[in-house]
């Protein structure tokens, strides 16, 4: 029968996934910086300087994104976002629709959802040096995070489950139901 392992060989095991995390993160936000512009992901609300979004996705999670709209994607339906936090799977989405030699009519065709309200885990992980408070709209950083892909997007602000849709969907990427806490841990 297989040992159980001990506190500290958990603890390890945690600390050493945490580390693999934020390095899958670090890779997220060079990948999602197709700009030459600086990279400061834990300083989203600072205007003028060109920033990849600061992400709760790992690479893999984004390049996925990234081959959907570019590969799979053929237009016949919308491309929902559903909890886009920050931008970086909008980023993502866009990027790939953009580089989709299929499809013809790009505009607002990636259909971008949130509250965009900063809460208790995201003013800790994201915005602890920001001046935004828990409650404060973060809805700004967003569309500064996502500018250069503006005409791509679609933005609804509030609660999904109050918006109203009628158009069929070929890619849903349903993220509302994951918090910061469960991402980061996963
Ligand atoms: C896991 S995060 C999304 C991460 C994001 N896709 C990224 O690329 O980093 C979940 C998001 O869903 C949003 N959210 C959760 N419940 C929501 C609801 N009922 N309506 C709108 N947005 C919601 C939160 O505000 C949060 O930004």
């Amino acid at each position: 029968m297989r040992k159980p392992r001990s506190k500290e060989r958990l603890q390890a095991e945690l600390k050493s996934a945490k580390q693999r995390n934020k390095e899958l993160r670090r890779v997220a936000f060079a990948w999602s910086n197709d700009d030459s512009g600086t990279l400061q992901p834990t300083r989203p609300w600072k205007c003028g300087v060109r920033v990849a979004p600061p992400t709760m996705l790992s690479a893999e999670e984004l390049t996925l994104l990234y081959w959907c709209a570019s590969s799979y994607y053929s237009g016949l339906g919308e491309i929902v976002d559903a909890g886009c936090f920050l931008g970086g799977s909008t980023v993502a989405l866009a990027s790939g629709l953009r580089d989709n030699l299929k499809v013809a009519g790009k505009e607002r065709r990636i259909h971008s959802f949130d509250r965009f309200l900063v809460d208790h885990d995201t003013k800790q992980g994201f915005f602890q040096d920001s001046p935004l408070k828990v409650g404060d709209s973060f809805l700004s950083a967003y569309e500064h995070n996502i500018e250069k892909h503006r005409s791509h997007v679609e933005i609804y602000a509030g609660d999904i489950r109050s918006a109203a849709w009628n158009a069929p969907i070929e890619i849903l990427f349903l993220d509302v139901i994951k918090n910061q806490a469960s991402t980061m841990s996963s």
